[in-house]
């Protein structure tokens, strides 16, 4: 199995910044991915459904990393206020990333709409219910979550008791089915074991990051 971590750590031609966020990038990645199959399984899905949801995990904001270079082209004063104006494109980027490198259509779809929010309070399309693809209504919760555990630029993570209350009190913005099973494993696994989450990978989810290195410009 290619080490696509290591290949960038070791990287001479990215620098120590970029290297930074490309590598969190990856690790958010494999996290969401990692509990969009707990949740998937946990719902009675199939095999087949399930390495589908696994590697659009990995890639769903495969998008990031055009912001990623586009920012790092640039001085260092605008960064954050042009970050959080351009983000929300990252899902349009995302799906155009993997239609030209061939992913299926209905992976590219379930990445495109993973910032949608069951109550239709969501983008890019503001989609409300059962419109919006199964597959991005389990990757949303999972990126939630894994977002909220982990530290931004202007916040420190959440320990994940916190994160899921937050998730509580926003709960409209889940597929209650999803949201109840994600609560479920919770509970059974005594929270989640985030260090394994964001670094045990399947030679599937494995081979998806290889296109982490190619957006990163190596
Ligand atoms: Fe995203
Ligand atoms: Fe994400």
């Amino acid at each position: 199995m290619v080490n696509y971590l290591k290949i960038i750590s070791d990287s001479e031609k990215i620098s120590d910044g970029m290297k930074a966020l490309v590598s969190e990038e990856m690790h958010h990645g494999i996290e969401v991915s990692n509990l969009a199959v707990k949740i998937a399984r946990e719902l009675g899905e199939k095999d087949e459904f399930c390495d589908r949801i696994a590697i659009a995990g990995v890639v769903h904001d495969i998008g990031k990393m055009e912001l990623t270079r586009h920012l790092f082209s640039k001085n260092t004063d605008t960064l954050v206020i042009e970050h959080i104006k351009y983000v929300r494109f990252h899902t349009e980027y995302s799906y155009k990333i993997l239609m030209q490198a061939g992913y299926p259509e209905d992976i590219a779809k379930a990445v495109y709409y993973h910032h949608e929010n069951y109550d239709g309070s969501g983008y890019p399309d503001n989609l409300r219910g059962d419109n919006i693809p199964w597959m991005a209504r389990i990757i949303r919760a999972c990126d939630v979550f894994a977002a909220l555990t982990s530290d931004r630029s202007y916040r420190k993570a959440f320990d994940t008791k916190t994160a899921i209350d937050i998730m509580i009190d926003e709960v409209a913005d889940y597929d209650m089915r999803v949201f109840l099973a994600f609560q479920r494993i919770f509970h059974r696994e005594n929270g989640f074991d985030r260090e394994m989450l964001r670094n045990s990978v399947n030679e599937l989810q494995s081979r998806q990051l290889e296109l982490f290195i190619k957006e990163a410009g190596h």
